[in-house]
């Protein structure tokens, strides 16, 4: 397993650039099987998550071929209809399967994603979608089971107790395209990621209206066809860097990112002392001094994200003040925060609340991450603590950020990857 060391103390200075969102792109790599004809995505990430999913696109049946960061799909046919646990118990976006296999040939055999660190992750609002459009819903040793003829069109409401969800709503979306009739889902949620995904649909000849608001309208086409595509920058990878910038009191010009899908976490950037000017696709981020205390509640879109909300429990741990952090998505994501204690960090976890007492500086440690944010987190820690820290299990890491430790090195921290077997 790698694992990262990290010598703090260096502000991070330069240019990096940011890649497509993974988020956006697993769903769109999913959309792929709803035609017989071949799909192009361009500047595809080289991330674990992305080569699972190409692997569990293989294992349905589907041809895939890979040149560089260019991934070319096609799936004519017939189809494995089942997407495998071992395959699905690496990531659960595998469920992005369900959707489109139930869409084009009316059944679907997903198994049901192995526990996460961050959450139970339940998957009724995906079932509940499904069943709406006329599947048959069973769940059958660990698998999702679900039939119907010919889908048709319905309205959904896809409004959950922790608020919209995002895979729900790009399942049921996928589902819909080639169902008769049409299908409006209501409390749909509204990350830029499916404003992608919608994008992506509509280009293979779909007619999804309204992506990225809470009303989402899908009216149902006979066929899809052939579609190319660039995935948007990941937002998330752009927040984690500019979170890395404030933190180490450095100044990086973050270049492929949306500064319009940030306005929150631009917002709480600003308000903790950090400068931040956006042009265009680029974003200069710069910071002089130890962040000041600010408060964080993380909402679905477009409140502040929950996937930044361990980057900015880190920034925000060495604070002049206190900083309340309060996670209202997922109900168990502070693993992180009893690693930054273990840095000298000054947290306490009440409920869904984090109170962050700001100190004067992090001291190096061997940490272990625990899942994917997390381990961004331990990361931008280990780039501002004294000494040198060990960041253990950084698998985690590779699921969602493409070699980060080049990246940063690229920005002047002294950071190396040490592969043991
Ligand atoms: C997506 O996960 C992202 N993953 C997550 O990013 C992100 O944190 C999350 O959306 C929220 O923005 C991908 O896009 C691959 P949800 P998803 O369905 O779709 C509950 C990362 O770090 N819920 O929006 O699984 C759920 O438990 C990952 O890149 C139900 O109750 O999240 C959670 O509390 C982590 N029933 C809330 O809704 C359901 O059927 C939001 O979940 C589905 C979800």
């Amino acid at each position: 397993m790698d694992r990262f060391i990290i010598r703090g103390g260096r502000p991070l200075k330069g240019t990096v650039t940011v890649a497509s969102s993974k988020n956006a792109v697993l769903p769109i790599l999913g959309a792929c099987l709803l035609t017989e004809e071949e799909c192009t995505i361009r500047n595809v990430p080289q991330l674990e998550d992305v080569r699972t999913m190409l692997r569990l696109l293989r294992a349905v049946g589907a041809g895939v071929s890979v040149s560089g960061r260019t991934v070319r799909i096609r799936a004519p046919g017939p189809l494995e209809k089942q997407a495998p646990y071992n395959i699905v118990r690496k990531m659960r976006a595998g469920y992005y399967v369900l959707g489109p296999l139930l869409g084009r040939f009316g059944e679907a055999r997903v198994s049901l994603p192995g526990g996460c660190a961050i959450g139970s992750r339940p998957l009724d609002l995906h079932l509940k979608g499904m069943a709406a459009l006329g599947a048959r819903v069973e769940l059958k040793h660990g698998y999702i089971d679900a039939r119907a003829r010919k889908l048709r069109g319905a309205q959904v409401s896809l409004e959950g107790t922790k608020g919209p969800s995002v895979g729900a709503t790009a399942n049921v979306m996928m589902a819909a395209v080639l169902s008769k009739g049409e299908t409006v889902i209501k409390g749909a949620a509204c990350e830029p990621e499916l404003v992608d995904l919608a994008e992506f649909l509509n280009k293979m000849g779909a007619r999804v209206e309204g992506a990225g608001t809470a009303e989402v309208r899908i009216r149902g086409v006979a066929q899809l066809g052939r579609a190319v595509h660039r995935p948007i920058p990941d937002r998330i990878e752009a927040g984690t860097l500019a979170a890395a910038a404030a933190l180490t009191r450095g100044k990086v010009k973050i270049r492929n990112c949306r500064p319009e899908h940030l306005v929150t976490v631009i917002d709480k950037l600003r308000q903790a002392g950090a400068v931040v000017e956006t042009r265009g696709r680029t974003m200069l981020v710069s910071a002089r001094a130890r962040p000041k205390p600010v408060n964080i509640s993380t909402a679905s879109y477009p409140g502040f994200p929950t996937d930044l909300q361990a980057q900015f429990t880190a920034l925000l741990s060495i604070g002049r003040g206190t900083s309340i952090i309060t996670e209202n998505i997922f109900e168990a994501r502070f693993m992180h925060v009893m690693e930054l204690n273990r840095m000298g960090a000054r947290i306490d976890i009440n409920g869904n609340m984090a109170v962050v007492q700001g100190v004067e500086r992090l001291c190096s440690a061997q940490v272990m991450a625990s899942d994917l944010r997390a381990s961004a987190a331990l990361v931008l820690a280990g780039l501002v603590a004294q000494g040198k820290t060990e960041v253990l299990r950084i698998y985690h890491l590779d699921r969602g950020y493409e070699r980060l430790e080049k990246k940063l090195a690229s920005l002047g921290a002294q950071v190396e990857r040490v592969s043991s077997g």
